[in-house]
């Protein structure tokens, strides 16, 4: 292509938002150290402040402290006076910054930059050759993957997810089996266990630091109606009430296998209830996706590929609606909704329900 067919301005534009782009992945490793340090904590509690009285108010190093002040004024994100020497996390800013924001803390999700970061080469060669890359690689996923979504149930499990499903809550109260796959480090479980003493739970995953992590803190809590196994979720056994899958299903390397154990292990009148990403399997229907360019990094760096990885089918982050109710109806059910709670952007709700027998 000449430069007389190249539209110069729509260059000049485009070469701006590139610019954009490294700027802003810049800061999300800067947001990583942000929350990681506590520093994010620690300026929203302080008045307008130096470097040397951030880095004594957080126990840091203050040469690195003000680097990284560098970065996050001229980023935008803390506001600095040059007469005082001052910097200032602005509320607005604090709001989703901090541990305080909970659900709403989207600098804990900047941790994962350096998770995807670690198997970039690994990644590379799965380009190359195909395959993927083992869930060994990736150390840090369970412990980043519960701090995410265990913000989420703490706000949102008992009051707004369970009751997606009609009449659930007051199942669980008066006592019903239920079963968790995928569970992780097995918070949903145990928050489950504790709202619904009468019922009795089980949480299964194929991560050992996952479910040692979630027996953990079962023992902690004193729960005696929630256990946890290592067990593939393609081979689950037993019969259950209800059986949930949070974020888990698209990451399967037999997710269809999966789906048809389920259908398999629900009593009569049961329910799944499975959560999952909130897109169109049409890649045409997802420019308006919030974390559209999030979602398909996280599928290349990790849920796509983990799959792949053992020789699954790496369905990936973005399967999609059309792709999930296809393959629910493909393992038996017929009877399906789709719910939403209110405030999450990223998660559809599938309520599936297995008929009673006549
Ligand atoms: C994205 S995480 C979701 C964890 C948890 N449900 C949550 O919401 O935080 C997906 C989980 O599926 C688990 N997993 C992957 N393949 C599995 C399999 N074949 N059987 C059981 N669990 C599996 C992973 O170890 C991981 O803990």
């Amino acid at each position: 292509m000449t430069t007389d067919t190249v539209d110069l301005a729509r260059q000049e534009e485009f070469a701006g938002r590139m610019v954009q782009v490294l700027n802003d992945a810049c800061l999300g490793y800067l947001c990583s150290i942000g929350h990681r340090t506590g520093l994010f904590d620690t300026l929203a509690g302080l008045p307008p402040s130096t470097s040397a009285e951030i880095a004594t108010a957080t126990g840091l190093n203050e040469r690195y402290v003000r680097e990284w002040l560098g970065g996050m004024t001229v980023g935008g994100i803390t506001e600095y006076s040059p007469d005082e020497g001052t910097y200032r996390l602005p509320p607005e800013h604090a709001a989703t910054l901090t541990r305080a924001a909970g659900p709403d803390n989207l600098a804990s999700f900047m941790q994962n930059f350096a998770l995807i970061g670690n198997v970039e080469d690994e990644v590379l060669e799965a380009f190359r050759k195909g395959g993927g890359v083992p869930y060994s690689s990736y150390p840090r996923f369970q412990e980043l993957q519960a701090e995410e979504t265990s913000r989420v149930y703490d706000a949102a499990l008992i009051d707004a997810v369970v009751p997606l499903a009609p009449g659930l809550t007051e199942r669980l109260r008066e006592g019903i089996d239920a079963l968790d796959i995928g569970t992780g480090q097995g918070h949903a479980v145990n928050l489950l266990a504790q709202a619904f003493p009468n019922s009795r739970f089980r949480g299964l995953d194929m991560s050992e630091t996952g479910i040692a992590a979630a027996r953990r803190e079962a023992e902690h809590l004193g729960l005696s109606n929630a256990h946890f196994d290592l067990v593939d979720s393609a081979g689950l056994t037993g019969s259950y009430d209800l059986i949930t899958a949070f974020d888990v299903i698209h990451d399967l390397a037999r997710p269809a296998e999966t789906l048809a154990a389920v259908a398999g292990a629900l009593r009569d009148g049961g329910t799944f209830l499975m959560g999952d990403i909130d897109a169109s399997s049409k890649l045409e229907e997802n420019f308006d996706l919030a974390l559209g360019p999030a979602l398909y990094t996280f599928s290349v760096f990790y849920c796509m590929t983990v799959s792949l990885g053992e020789g699954g089918a790496g369905l990936g982050t973005v399967w999609g609606r059309q792709t999930a109710q296809r393959m629910l109806n493909e393992a038996g059910f017929t009877d399906i909704t789709l719910r939403h709670v209110e405030g999450d952007i990223i998660n559809v709700y599938y309520v599936a329900r297995k008929a009673t027998a006549a």
